[in-house]
């Protein structure tokens, strides 16, 4: 089976499916955000949430406890006041270990455990964790097993569709999981190989589908409505995970979700509310990480807003961005905001620039 190119000139029937669950998980949608290192922290899965995310997965977190005191790890599970389900995703290859991982996350209030099979970066792989565990189906099933008995929440696993071309193992993994009492699977539909490379395919999604019965999210690539329609329709998933199409656009949630509810485009978020949205985001990431930090990470969400941003051309993008890469002081950045939303998008590369100081003290 081919996948066919995406077109966006398709059904726009409502999806009239129940909605899935994970375990006692009742999810209110279809929309799931994905788990990125280095993105999906506290701030920005409330920020997602509140706008519309079904489900929202933290970063991955070492499943040796001897790093949880680590700054980053501490950072990576925290999730003071969030509302549940809390879904915490741990990554690792011994089983034992993992299993520990999830019962000590669940007894720190996790609700959900996932289990990275994933990722592709080195330094997981090299431990033989995240995707490289695909190529090792015995200890695949062992650590799904192990995870499961070791927790009373649900467990959820996220994987790729395979190690490499000739191996996309997707499917026998898939019942693996099924036989485990894996609630729920995630398929990225790349192999490892192709890391973020090449368009992602459905057609290994859409054979997991129809071999097992779990609710199964398709990820890889979905960055609008029309494409979330086609991924559901084409694979028969029972939702979207989505990743980097939130970047800068976290109110792709709620346009997926009406676009499925009643195949009609949302409205986009007019100027005034992406300003209080990206204000808000910075400070939500200031006071998180604290200044120093926070301002740093808040420049690479702020590039992404920019690059999705159609009232600039990019020119303007690249002196915007330069701009705020210059600004030292949380303040500076939340004056930023409000300088770019003040001026038309033509003029504001330059106005924002001129009105600004690194301190965030008035140029002008
Ligand atoms: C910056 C970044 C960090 C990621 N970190 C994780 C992670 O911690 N755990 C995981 O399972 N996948 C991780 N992924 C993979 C994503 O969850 C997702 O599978 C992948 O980006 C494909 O979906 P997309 O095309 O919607 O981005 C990461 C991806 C990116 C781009």
């Amino acid at each position: 089976m081919i996948c066919p190119p995406f077109e966006p000139s398709i059904s726009t029937m409502p999806d009239s499916r129940p909605l899935p669950r994970i375990g006692a998980h009742a999810l209110p949608n279809r929309v799931i955000l994905a788990p990125m290192a280095g993105v999906t922290d506290r701030p920005f899965r409330a920020l997602c949430r509140r706008l519309g995310a079904g489900l929202v997965v933290g970063e991955m977190v070492t499943s040796d406890p001897n790093l949880w005191h680590t700054r980053k790890s501490r950072l990576r599970m925290d999730h003071r006041g969030e509302p549940g389900p809390r879904a915490v995703q741990i990554a690792g290859g011994d089983a034992e270990m993992l299993a520990e991982a999830a019962r000590l996350n669940a007894e720190m209030g996790a609700e959900i455990i996932d289990i990275n099979m994933g990722c592709p970066a080195k330094k997981v792989c090299n431990k033989a964790a995240g995707s490289a565990l695909l190529r090792d189906e015995a200890l695949v099933a062992e650590i799904l097993e192990s995870v499961v008995a070791a927790v009373d929440v649900p467990v959820t696993l996220k994987i790729r569709t395979g190690w490499c071309a000739d191996s996309n193992n997707g499917v026998r993994v898939a019942k693996l999981a099924e036989d485990a009492g894996i609630q729920a699977l995630a398929v990225h539909g790349r192999h490892r190989q192709q890391r973020y490379g090449g368009e992602a395919e459905y057609d290994t999604i859409a054979a997991i589908k129809a071999a097992v019965s779990l609710p199964i999210f398709a990820n890889g690539d979905v960055d609008s409505p029309e494409k979330a329609r086609h991924v559901l329709d084409y694979t028969g998933a029972d939702a979207v995970m989505v990743g980097r199409g939130a970047q800068g656009n976290p109110w792709i949630f709620r346009e997926i979700d009406h676009y499925l509810r009643h195949g009609q485009r949302l409205a986009a978020p007019d100027d005034a509310e992406r300003a209080a949205v990206l204000h808000g985001h910075l400070v939500a990431l200031h006071d998180f990480y604290g200044e120093h930090m926070g301002v740093r990470i808040a420049r690479k969400h702020l590039g992404w807003y920019l690059a999705g941003d159609v009232r600039l051309d990019d020119d303007g993008r690249r002196a915007l961005r330069a701009t705020f890469n210059g600004l030292d002081s949380a303040a500076a950045q939340c004056r930023f905001i409000d300088e770019l939303f003040r001026h038309d998008p033509v003029t504001a590369p330059h106005r924002v620039a001129r009105a600004m100081t690194p301190d965030g003290t008035c140029a002008a």
